[in-house]
């Protein structure tokens, strides 16, 4: 029996398959501009699982699979018997019963785990408290089109040590770039994960010392999905670490800015930042759709 291959965090695949998946949707992406029909996954269906709310997710994941010539179902817990307290590993054990691949955004990371640990078809994780490694294809993906690898780069992260953060404190180990992060005190990413990627990694309070120099600069919002009643709280604790003009200024001179979306202007980062000429966020918006039929294809074709 060969061992089914879930895409939990971006540990799940190697390096060498994180490059090649990246090279892959760089490919899918120019072919479906250029009209060429790819539909490998005709019969076959993706489970769609969202416990929080999306755009890009859903838009992405459910055009890929119909580009891919196969179909999505949307599944939210209103409406299936998971909100109303269905196990997971009974779920996960019918579900995967019946379709060829499952997608999760959900609140914490164990939940997808242990979905795949019952699931007999690949799991994706589409976000969690924790990691959102699909955010990631794509940033990376953004990244290598623009300036071609991004292998020993400086990549800065200003704010919160959150799941975005913690995505890209693997892809530094995975794709070999520097992450500098900079954010507030009492808002550093996992402690774990910090000693694990310290390698790669240089943590600081202040923004501007993050920045320096460096050859990409990503923020995300304060507040994550389930603390939004912390936003006022974080509004404050979070004030210096702006990304706007002044300090995009700090960076590279073709330093280029990312954001994973929904970005809250006038918090995180500046109207005149996110509009600008350095701002590369609908092209990595756009390749969430890519790179995941990559990712779709990579673990069920
Ligand atoms: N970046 C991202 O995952 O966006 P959505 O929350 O809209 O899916
Ligand atoms: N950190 C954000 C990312 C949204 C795509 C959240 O979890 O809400």
């Amino acid at each position: 029996m060969t061992t089914v291959r879930h895409f939990l965090t971006l540990m799940d695949l190697s390096k060498s398959e994180l490059n090649t998946l990246i090279q892959r949707a760089i490919t899918l992406k120019q072919d479906w501009k250029k009209n060429i029909s790819y539909t490998p996954l005709q019969q076959r269906t993706l489970a769609m699982i969202f416990d929080k709310a999306s755009t890009r997710t859903r838009v992405s994941f459910e055009t890929g699979m119909m580009q891919l010539g196969g179909h999505a179902l949307f599944l939210s817990p209103q409406d299936t018997q998971l909100g109303r307290g269905e196990p997971i590993k009974d779920a996960s054990r019918v579900i995967s019963s019946m379709t060829d691949i499952i997608m999760i955004r959900t609140f914490a990371h164990e939940t997808v785990e242990e979905f795949a640990q019952y699931s007999q078809v690949p799991v994706i994780n589409a976000l969690t408290d924790d990691y959102h490694p699909c955010q990631l294809l794509a940033d990376v993906m953004t990244y290598v089109e623009l300036h071609g690898s991004i292998e020993g780069k400086t990549v800065a992260w200003v704010g919160d040590g959150n799941n975005m953060c913690h995505s890209w404190m693997n892809a530094a180990q995975q794709f070999s770039f520097h992450l500098n992060i900079a954010c507030p005190k009492g808002y550093e990413p996992n402690a774990v994960l910090m000693e694990q990627r310290a390698e790669y990694i240089t943590l600081t309070h202040n923004a501007k010392e993050a920045v320096l120099n460096s050859d990409l600069v990503v923020t995300d919002v304060w507040a994550s999905m389930g603390q939004e009643e912390e936003q006022q709280k974080r509004e404050i604790a979070f004030a210096d670490f702006q990304v706007n003009d002044e300090l995009m200024a700090l960076g590279n001179k073709d330093a280029v800015f990312m954001h994973c979306l929904p970005a809250h202007r006038g918090e995180e980062v500046s109207e005149t930042v996110l509009e600008g000429k350095q701002s590369v966020v609908w092209q990595e918006a756009e390749n969430r759709l890519h790179a995941q039929k990559a990712l779709i294809e990579f673990l069920v074709v």
